[in-house]
């Protein structure tokens, strides 16, 4: 049969490649562009050495924020009260073409790269059942020949190089990630003890193998003269550990770890560099016999002095700066709504404008990025039943969401909002479950679209150091009355009606108090 696979680039989603054909199959592969940084032509030729019999690559991006993003800015749909759902929107739309394909080749089967213990396998087989019942899904992490085969990274490696399948020359981050436009998750690997904290006080060693050599650009951080022949290098960790770079050997330890000398073989910035490690802290103890191998530890840098300076490394975040280092002067923007979705952002003092679901929200996405917008460090509940650590950024959904709850609240009546409200909950819950395609999550998606037929206007919003301020707002069809709630204008009201109104309000109150006034409670 053929199966049309969900397929990445990357190690596990090779393996599968070749592993699907040795059990007869003929692949075809699949790869959505929905605003990942991929090289996707790279991964098309990847595809096509490995034997895939056709090779997908489909630009998603647009429909991806209409179809999905835009339904979730409506709803303003947040999973327990933080995650914004950046993966689980993405599923849905990944999955939607991944069977149209499927139909148009004939393809009985699909298969994709996500683990057995997930929220992802879901999402993918609902999707793929809700839209192509017939479909047959393959899904080799829940397969026990497959998973007993491939037990860790070292077996693909093994099985990748027996396979003439490349493998990458970057040691991958010890963690999980998944990158769309709407955000990057990071979870899995060190990250699994919730306790490790995700962002800490930027520290770096620069190790230089070659005594006296000179450093390569970016790779020392400073010279210091401090005396190190007794030192011990301990790294008290922001993100350290589970390693298995060149010349490290094995670190499993997620600390805080003692560093292991005879781990310190090549530059260790450049190593944890490549891994967007940063370490919290450095501390100088003695222990004797640590730079042996290259008997000068003449450079390395020892913070809190160079914090900050441009040579410090990059966080686990990719999208977003730190707010500690984010710029000093706000960005300001408007953003106009209609049917409560932008169709307009502007940015005056950069005479910017963009208007086109795409680029407002790269656009937003740049400007929470630059300064610091929508991290968060969570624990959540899967679906599953587990709970998992979970990283994100967000930095254009969270500008979003503020500025719609801004608009949504000026323009839609009491009550609707309230019931409304409940419908975002609910269909937040729908989503992160993976049943975008179900009756229930249609008619909920439809009565919230509903709610949103007079949420227009436009936003003004202050941007800086990691936050959203809204500066305010106007709209054609607001439901705000200037002269209704001014203190100095009677307006169409008259305040004696509130004496009756409170007096209503309070009889059960006075009940009440006239029972539990005996009981001797107050
Ligand atoms: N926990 C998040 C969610 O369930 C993120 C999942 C990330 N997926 C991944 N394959 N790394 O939506
Ligand atoms: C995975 O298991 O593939 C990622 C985590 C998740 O789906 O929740």
């Amino acid at each position: 049969g053929t199966v049309v696979l969900a397929y990445s680039g990357g190690l596990d989603t090779s393996c599968i490649l070749v592993w699907l054909k040795e059990q007869g199959y003929d692949v075809i592969t699949y790869l959505a562009n929905i605003g990942q940084d991929e090289d996707f032509e790279a991964a098309q030729k990847k595809a096509e050495s490995l034997g895939a019999k056709k090779v997908f690559i489909e630009d998603l991006r647009s429909e991806f924020v209409e179809d999905f993003i835009w339904p979730t800015v409506q709803a303003n749909a947040v999973y327990e009260d933080r995650y914004l759902l950046g993966t689980a929107v993405a599923r849905p739309c990944i999955g939607r073409r991944q069977v149209e394909i499927a139909r148009r080749e004939g393809a009985q089967f699909v298969s994709h790269g996500a683990t057995g213990k997930g929220n992802d396998q879901i999402r993918f087989e609902l999707t793929c059942y809700a839209l192509y019942p017939e479909v047959e899904i393959i899904a080799p992490w829940r397969i026990p020949e497959f998973y007993n085969r491939f037990r860790g990274r070292k077996d693909l490696m093994e099985y990748a190089q027996k396979h003439g399948i490349p493998v990458p020359v970057t040691p991958r981050a010890p963690w999980s990630m998944d990158a769309n436009l709407m955000h990057i998750s990071y979870e899995s690997g060190i990250l699994e003890n919730p306790k490790l904290p995700s962002l800490g006080r930027c520290v770096c060693v620069s190790v230089s193998p070659h005594p006296g050599s000179s450093p390569g650009p970016g790779k020392s951080l400073g010279h210091t003269d401090t005396d190190l022949s007794s030192a011990t290098l301990r790294l008290i960790p922001n993100f350290m550990g589970a390693g298995e770079g060149e010349g490290l050997g094995r670190c499993t330890q997620l600390g805080p770890p003692e560093f292991q000398p005879q781990l310190l073989g090549t530059s260790l910035f450049h190593w944890l560099r490549r891994r967007g490690l940063r370490l919290t802290a450095l501390k100088a103890q003695g222990v004797p016999g640590l730079f042996k191998p290259y008997n000068a530890p003449h450079m390395w840098y020892k913070g809190p002095s160079l914090l900050n300076t441009s040579h410090a490394p990059a966080d686990l975040y990719l999208m977003t700066k730190n707010p500690e280092d984010s710029p000093n002067i706000p960005d300001v923007l408007e953003i106009e709504f209609r049917n409560g979705v932008p169709v307009k952002v502007t940015n005056e003092k950069e005479g910017k404008s963009k208007d086109s679901p795409l680029e407002i929200f790269s656009y937003l996405n740049e400007i929470g990025g630059k300064h610091g917008v929508g991290r968060i460090d969570i624990v959540e509940n899967r679906f599953i039943g587990m709970k998992s650590r979970g990283i994100y950024e967000t930095p254009g959904g969270t500008i979003l969401l503020k500025a719609h709850l801004d608009i949504e609240t000026f323009t839609m009546d009491k009550e609707v909002r309230r019931i409304k409200q409940g419908l975002g909950i609910k269909f937040s819950e729908l989503v992160y479950n993976g049943f975008w395609y179900s009756p229930e999550c249609d008619f909920v998606r439809h009565c919230i679209a509903k709610s949103q037929d007079n949420v227009e206007g436009k936003v003004q919003l202050s941007v800086f150091k990691g936050q959203v301020y809204i500066l305010g707002r106007e709209s054609p069809k607001s439901l705000y009355n200037e002269e209704l709630v001014s203190m100095d204008v009677q307006g169409d009201y008259d305040p004696c009606d509130a004496s009756g109104f409170i007096r209503i309000n309070a009889v059960r109150l006075r009940e009440h108090h006239r029972l539990q006034g005996f009981s001797g409670s107050n």
